[in-house]
């Protein structure tokens, strides 16, 4: 549920009563990038790269940044306190304003800059112990993935046809090579090495997979970064998907077949107990 107390250029006020004009280029194009920030304790969590993520987002589709990083952070930090739950997930996007309707940049539009809080929702204790069925789709998006943008469809369209199919993700290929989630990164293991598809225009550069990908560096997990085939997902003995909310899942059947033996398998068991002690010491570092 979101919680009361809401940013909209330059004012904190309750949700109910925040309006964005119809010609806002984000409604009229979803003209507009994004960012999900996790809060634990009421601290974010890589705040630094979430806001170094949100920069490329707006350099991606030409928009300056209408706010420093300190602004940034002081509007986060004042929407945690000002909303309830001690864990959150704070959102936050910018849009290019409002224009009358025309495709190309309007020359003096003011950014439309929007913070909303939710409490965060982890993946339930059933879930982190018994994984998720997920199913597979072709990538039918556009080529700019690396682009964090309120353009969603594409992903909303993935993500139904997994709900459709009693399933929590759709797990996405192009070209027979896997790219993501729909809202979420993919990691496989085959043989005990961690798989993960290289960071290019394909796919979000997720900040919970750069998470993941130091863990393993540091606990001497083998990982490869490199292009994976369909095939090899398919006959991993693990798939993972991970992001700021589901932070490290399992994913036990795709496509109605179980993955290795159905169950979560030991090198998920040894990540999440590394990302969950990880986001305990940073959280500790922080208070
Ligand atoms: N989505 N790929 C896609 C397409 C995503 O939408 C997300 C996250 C990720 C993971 O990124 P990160 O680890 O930085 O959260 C990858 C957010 C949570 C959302 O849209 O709600």
């Amino acid at each position: 549920m979101t919680t009361d107390i809401v940013y909209l250029n330059g004012e904190f006020m309750p949700l109910a009563e925040a309006r964005v004009p119809v010609l806002d280029r984000g409604f009229i194009f979803g003209d507009g990038v994004y960012e999900v920030v996790p809060v634990y304790s009421r601290n974010p969590f890589r705040l630094g790269e979430h806001l170094q993520r949100l920069q490329r987002s707006l350099d991606g589709i030409r928009l300056a940044n209408p706010l420093r990083d300190e602004e940034w952070t002081k509007l986060i930090l004042e929407i945690v306190a000002r909303n309830s739950g001690e864990d959150q997930a704070v959102y936050f996007q910018v849009t290019r304003g409002v224009a009358p309707r025309a495709h190309e940049f309007p020359s003096a539009a003011k950014p439309t800059v929007f913070l909303m809080s939710n409490v965060m929702k982890t993946p339930p204790r059933e879930q982190v112990d018994n994984g998720v069925p997920c199913i597979t789709s072709n990538d039918f998006r556009w080529l700019k993935c690396d682009i964090k943008s309120v353009s969603l469809l594409g992903n909303c369209l993935a993500k139904q046809l997994a709900v459709d199919a009693g399933a929590v993700e759709a797990v996405m290929f192009r070209d027979g090579y896997l790219t993501e989630a729909s809202a979420s990164n993919v990691f496989v293991v085959r043989n005990g090495v961690l798989l993960a598809p290289p960071k290019n225009h394909l796919i979000l550069p997720g900040i919970t997979y750069d998470v993941v990908l130091e863990l393993a560096h540091a606990n001497r997990i083998p990982v490869e970064t490199r292009e994976i085939p369909e095939q090899e997902v398919k006959t991993a003995q693990e798939i993972w998907v991970t992001s700021s909310t589901k932070e490290v899942l399992a994913v036990t059947s795709l496509d109605g077949r179980p993955v290795g033996d159905g169950k979560p398998g030991p090198v998920f068991r040894r990540m999440h107990a590394l990302y969950q002690e990880f986001k305990q010491t940073v959280m500790r570092r922080a208070a």
